[in-house]
């Protein structure tokens, strides 16, 4: 505490004032992609595509994640189009598998063990069961969220759909597309939605 005060003595001393909103540098673009693509030379070639934008986060930057309101619709259109639903049209799979898709932040890495453990890290940005005590805040809380949706079928599906391609719902939203990009698979995504949305799972406790 004593040591906070001081600090902030000395801010006020030298007279620093907070962080004033900054306008974005302007930045050649070609000079840009060809910084990016130059950090990522040995990547394989998987890797390298990741760095290519598509239009939907060419549109998300250039906007500051403010896309003009035509821009939105033809993002959500563009979005809501890759989203592929389990041929049985059941959005609901094993919510024990999903705790573990929510917990474990690994997979799709440099770093990672070939076979090791891919997951979608959502307690990294999201409160989801609350016995969890270690959570991420950069996304709402999601705790209950079946229970406040009442269990309802279409809501599942709307889940699904939301964790396949966030952007299908909120263009230019920081949660990445798990389904469209591949990271998770399709019983992944299930299993997921149902630990979000059964009676269950813990979330909804
Ligand atoms: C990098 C951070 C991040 C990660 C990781 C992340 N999310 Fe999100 N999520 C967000 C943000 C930010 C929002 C709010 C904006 C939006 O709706 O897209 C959000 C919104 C949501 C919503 C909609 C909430 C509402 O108000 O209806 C759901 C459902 C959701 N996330 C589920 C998940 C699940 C399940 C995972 C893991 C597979 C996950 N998220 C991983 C950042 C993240």
């Amino acid at each position: 505490m004593k040591r906070l005060l001081l600090s902030a003595v000395a801010f006020a001393a030298i007279g620093l004032a907070p962080a004033v909103a900054q306008s974005p540098a302007k930045v050649d673009r070609a000079l840009l992609e060809a910084t990016i693509k130059s950090t990522f030379k040995s990547a394989p070639p998987e890797w390298q595509a990741r760095a290519q934008q598509d239009e939907t986060q060419r549109i998300c930057s250039e906007t500051r994640n403010s896309p003009s309101t035509a821009d939105f619709e033809k993002i959500k259109a563009r979005e809501i189009a890759t989203i592929v639903y389990p041929p049985d049209g059941n959005v609901m799979g094993d919510w024990k598998k999903g705790e573990s898709v929510a917990q474990v932040g690994t997979g799709h890495q440099f770093s990672d063990k070939p076979g090791g453990r891919i997951g979608g890290n959502c307690y990294a940005c999201h409160q989801l069961a609350k016995k969890e005590v270690s959570y991420g805040t950069l996304g709402p809380s999601l705790a209950e969220y079946g229970k406040i949706r009442k269990f309802s079928a279409e809501e599942n599906k709307q889940a699904y759909a939301k964790i396949y391609n966030s952007h299908s719902v909120m263009p230019c939203s920081n949660m990445p597309r798990f389904g469209a990009n591949k990271f998770l698979t399709i019983e992944q995504i299930k299993d997921v939605t149902a630990y979000l949305m059964s009676p269950d799972s813990p979330v909804n406790k």
